[in-house]
């Protein structure tokens, strides 16, 4: 025994030197040759890969096996943004020892040699953000010991190799922003290790397989942006540990039969852009972790469930653009975390609730496009996150409560097409920096608010079909930021202002009122304006310039 091992340490002393003495190491020639099919490459790596070195190991992005010195086998490339261009070629595979490839963000073109399906001691393959193309090679079936798969965002065609969800121990496997077609393989759920799949932003097809029941470890699985059909397969809610699920932008259909299980982890749920034929499940509102929930554009009918109020951390909600009817649930009032609440274009009836007013921390509210009526609750104009309120299209009515000033964060504010009342409040403006005043439509009376260019921020001023009297504010005619402004059908009186200082306004109709006196020349310098309506006035004089 002894004298056999000291045989055989001879033999390799011998062998390392006839290395030294012929030169590079096989891999440093594999490297080498590699490189003459990379058309350009970093400076740092020109005079780094030098064949007159002995070893590879010491090349930028090179690494060798530490634990086998004299063998000076390559076991990790990392040759991440070093903006090489080129192709990979077969004797990739030479590198047997390899572990770790990292190439990503690269240009690489053609297609992935399949015979990297012969590194079989790969864990971690990292080729995202080149340009390959063709297919997913089916011999990285062979690859028993990877963990790791990028191929993110390159051109890769075909579909998912079956072969690929039989290696057990894959943990992430990201295929997204490619051009894959096919089905997910069925046997998806054979990958029991899987934490995290990404698949969106390709064209695959069919049904999402029910055994995806069976990737208990998943965490976050992205199917957005494809063309998936059939049922949300029920399996889902066997996924325990699931974080993030993104089925947006598919055609989905069917009853959403989400909730049923234990979604304790979820926080981002997005089923937003399909064609579901459901209500919301009310078992949603035990996904207590939730932070983000959106459904928009879905098919969604029926009521929103009340239960929903149990998702406290709830930052954001969107149901818009669906069919859901009955009221909004005062419980909603219950998601203190709530930034964004968009409910708009549904058939949603009845009063805004008042317990909307504890949202403390929301900063948009639009539920336009609605059956809502009544008033709004004084309690909404006191949120003072607020920041744009939308809730034209309804049938709201009531006045606008003096506190509506309060709002400091206030940009946006639109009320159009409702029966609003009474006169707008005066100091509307004063402690916030408004853009966009749109109370078209309506019956407002009195006089325009004068300051509502106080902070220099005003875009579009709306206030058209209404009963407003009075003569156009100065602050009007010198907002210079102000692009639209509508007051046509009302009542107001007085002359048409300079406008001497807002170049900017491309759109302006004052017809239909009881404006008086001389038409301003200063119009001519509007130069970029493409409508000035000024009729139905008492006004004298011509515009004239080119
Ligand atoms: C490669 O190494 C040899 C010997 O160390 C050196 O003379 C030569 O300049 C190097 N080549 C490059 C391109 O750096
Ligand atoms: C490769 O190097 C880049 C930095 O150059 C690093 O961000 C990346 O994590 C490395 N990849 C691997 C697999 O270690
Ligand atoms: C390498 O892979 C190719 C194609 O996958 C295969 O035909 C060949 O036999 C493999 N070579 C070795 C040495 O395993
Ligand atoms: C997938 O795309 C390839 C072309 O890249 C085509 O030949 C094949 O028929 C497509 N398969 C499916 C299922 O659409
Ligand atoms: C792998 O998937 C196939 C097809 O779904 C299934 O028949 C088989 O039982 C699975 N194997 C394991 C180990 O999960
Ligand atoms: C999980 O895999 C087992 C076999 O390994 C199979 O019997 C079962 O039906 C699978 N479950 C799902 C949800 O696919
Ligand atoms: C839907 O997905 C396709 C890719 O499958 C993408 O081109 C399109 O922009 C997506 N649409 C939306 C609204 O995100
Ligand atoms: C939430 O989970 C509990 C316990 O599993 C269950 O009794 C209840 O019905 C669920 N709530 C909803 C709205 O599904
Ligand atoms: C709006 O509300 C009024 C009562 O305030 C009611 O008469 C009318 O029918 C409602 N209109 C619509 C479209 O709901
Ligand atoms: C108004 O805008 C100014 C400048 O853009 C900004 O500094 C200020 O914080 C804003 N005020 C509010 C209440 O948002
Ligand atoms: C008209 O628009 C152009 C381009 O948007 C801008 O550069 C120019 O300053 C504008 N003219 C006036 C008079 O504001
Ligand atoms: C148009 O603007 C120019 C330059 O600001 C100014 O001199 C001129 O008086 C203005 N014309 C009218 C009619 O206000």
């Amino acid at each position: 025994m002894k004298i056999s091992s000291y045989s055989l340490s001879l033999l390799l002393c011998f062998s390392v030197s006839i290395y030294a003495v012929s030169g590079l190491s096989s891999d440093g020639t594999t490297l080498l040759s590699l490189m003459t099919h990379w058309t350009s490459i970093p400076p740092s790596m020109k005079s780094s890969w030098n064949a007159s070195d002995s070893t590879p190991c010491s090349w930028v992005g090179v690494q060798c096996d530490s634990n086998h010195h004299r063998s000076h086998f390559v076991v990790s490339l990392n040759l991440s943004g070093f903006q090489i261009l080129g192709r990979l070629v077969p004797e990739i595979a030479e590198l047997t020892q390899l572990k770790s490839i990292d190439f990503s963000n690269n240009g690489f073109t053609g297609s992935i040699p399949s015979q990297l399906g012969n590194c079989s001691l790969i864990e971690y393959l990292e080729l995202s953000q080149n340009s390959f193309t063709g297919d997913i090679p089916e011999s990285f079936g062979n690859l028993l010991n990877l963990r790791f798969i990028n191929l993110y965002s390159n051109f890769m065609k075909g579909s998912i190799p079956e072969s690929l969800f039989r290696i057990p121990h894959l943990d992430t496997v990201w295929l997204d922003v490619n051009e894959l077609n096919g089905s997910i393989p069925l046997n998806v759920g054979n990958m029991s290790e899987i934490s995290s799949l990404w698949l969106y932003g390709n064209q695959l097809s069919g049904t999402i397989p029910f055994s995806i029941g069976n990737c208990t470890k998943l965490v976050e699985l992205y199917l957005n942006d494809n063309r998936f059909v059939g049922d949300l397969p029920e399996s889902l809610n066997n996924l325990e540990e699931l974080m993030y699920l993104d089925v947006s932008n598919n055609s989905l259909e069917g009853t959403i039969q989400l909730g049923l299980g234990n979604f304790k982890q979820m926080d981002t749920l997005v089923l937003s852009f399909n064609y579901f034929s459901s209500g919301i499940p009310p078992g949603l509102g035990n996904c207590s972790s939730l932070t983000q929930l959106a459904a928009v554009r879905c098919r969604l009918t029926g009521p929103i469930p009340p239960s929903l109020g149990q998702l406290t951390q709830l930052t954001l909600l969107y149901l818009c653009e669906n069919r859901l009817s009955g009221r909004i649930p005062p419980e909603l009032g219950n998601l203190k975390s709530l930034n964004d609440l968009q409910l708009y274009d549904n058939q949603l009836e009845g009063e805004i609730p008042i317990e909307l007013g504890l949202l403390s921390e929301l900063q948009n509210l639009f539920l336009f496009t609605n059956h809502l009526d009544g008033e709004i609750p004084i309690s909404i104009w006191k949120i003072q996150s607020l920041e744009n309120f939308y809730v034209y299209d309804n049938n709201l009515s009531g006045e606008l409560p003096p506190e509506i000033a309060e709002l400091k964060h206030l940009k946006n504010i639109s009320l159009f097409d409702n029966h609003f009342s009474g006169v707008i409040p005066q100091s509307l403006g004063m402690n916030c920096n408004l853009t966009l005043v749109d109370f078209t439509n309506n019956s407002f009376v009195g006089e325009i608010p004068p300051n509502l260019c106080f902070n220099k921020q005003l875009r579009e001023l709306m206030l058209g079909v209404n009963r407003l009297e009075g003569s156009i504010p100065s602050d009007v005619g010198t907002c210079s930021t102000l692009t639209r402004l509508i007051l046509k059908q009302n009542s107001l009186t007085g002359v048409v202002p300079e406008f001497l200082k807002n170049p900017n306004l491309l759109f302006m109709d004052l017809s239909n009122n009881r404006l008086t006196g001389p038409i301003p020349s200063s119009l001519v310098n509007l130069t970029n304006v493409t409508y000035i309506g000024l009729a139905m006035n008492r006004l004298t004089g011509l515009i004239c310039g080119s």
